[in-house]
């Protein structure tokens, strides 16, 4: 006989991975995180994942797509261990502890590139669990949950662009982006370590000296009040050079300095880079317009014009920025 407790249909959510359009970094804090400015933005791009309750005692993970690394380290597994030590017997079958889940994720964004597409799959497992669980956390708990499995997990319960501060647990949502800007993503095959580069960011300064950090109030402010796609764009040349740790980065991986300059004059725009990188952002009006310049970039690293580094060649994606909560984007 069916267990009624047991779901059949799977619980499907997409997670997207965001872009920093502004990262303003002050000094290392006594905990070792460092406080942040940043404007984050959710894109199109996103993961998918499912989940079904399950038989058995163990949680199960198949992963498709891109490499995901050793399916056993994935955050998905503290994301559901987590979820189900805070939901503890408060789920309709109760007492016990929340039943296996089985889940099945679909890899599209390139992992340790700077999208946070770990923390995303972390934040869409604690939503779509609960709901495959048919258990309710308050949003308090859901926050603790979400700050103690990474620092870039709570912006994706916000489910839109927000001003991110604090270690990365305060998350302010910023409503005021009108349309759906285009972005081109390049992310060369390099796994770049978040603690390295902030690592060296101590090591060659003690917090940015401000001008990033007035560029991030600023957009934060404009995205509040209310900001074009278009309005957006001219932006891109300052907001290309707010990101704190660009130096770090550029210490960390030398190689990605020349590519991004020429990845600038092939597009003839201004490249950001997303957190610790190595991806490399180009924003447009629109995603019609990102997917030619993406076709540009695919067709340079093709005919050799363009060489990029790594073991592989890039990754190359066309996307939006979200404005507005995605149907099916956690919670
Ligand atoms: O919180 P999470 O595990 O994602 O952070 C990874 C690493 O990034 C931390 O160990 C720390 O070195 C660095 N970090 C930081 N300050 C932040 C966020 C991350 O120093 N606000």
């Amino acid at each position: 006989m069916t267990d009624p407790l047991r779901r059949l249909t799977p619980v499907v959510r997409l997670a997207p991975a965001k872009l920093n359009l502004t990262l303003a970094v002050a000094s290392r804090r006594e905990d070792g995180y460092h406080s942040l400015h940043s404007v984050f933005v959710p894109l199109g791009l996103a993961d998918r994942l499912s989940l079904a309750t399950a038989a058995g005692h163990s949680d199960t993970l198949h992963v498709e797509g891109l490499d995901a690394g050793p399916p056993a380290d994935n955050l998905v597994f503290r994301a559901l261990a987590a979820a189900r030590s805070a939901v503890g017997g408060g789920w309709p079958g109760g007492p016990g502890p929340a039943p296996a889940i089985a889940a099945r994720l679909e890899k599209r964004i390139p992992v340790a590139a700077g999208l946070a597409g770990g923390s995303s799959d972390a934040a869409a497992t604690v939503d779509g669990a609960l709901e495959a669980w048919g258990a309710e956390l308050d949003d308090p708990t859901r926050h603790a949950v979400a700050a103690h499995l990474g620092s870039d997990v709570p912006f994706f319960l916000a489910g839109g662009p927000a001003l991110v501060e604090g270690r990365g647990e305060h998350v302010a949502p910023l409503h005021g982006l009108h349309g759906s800007p285009g972005v081109v993503l390049v992310t060369p095959v390099i796994a770049v370590s978040t603690p390295d580069v902030f690592a060296a960011f101590d090591a060659i300064r003690h917090g940015g000296d401000g001008a990033v950090r007035m560029s991030s109030a600023h957009l934060a402010e404009e995205l509040r009040a209310g900001l074009t796609a278009d309005n957006l764009v001219a932006r891109a040349g300052v907001l290309a050079s707010a990101n704190d740790l660009l130096p770090a980065t550029a210490l960390v991986v030398p190689a990605l300095v020349p590519f991004k300059r020429a990845l600038s004059r092939l597009l003839a725009r201004p490249i950001g880079l997303s957190g610790s990188g190595p991806t490399l952002w180009a924003l447009y009006p629109s995603g019609t317009e990102a997917t030619v310049a993406a076709e540009t970039v695919r067709s340079a690293l093709a005919d050799g014009s363009l060489v990029a580094p790594g073991a592989a060649g890039p990754f190359v994606c066309a996307t939006i920025i979200v404005g507005h909560r995605q149907e099916g984007t956690a919670p």
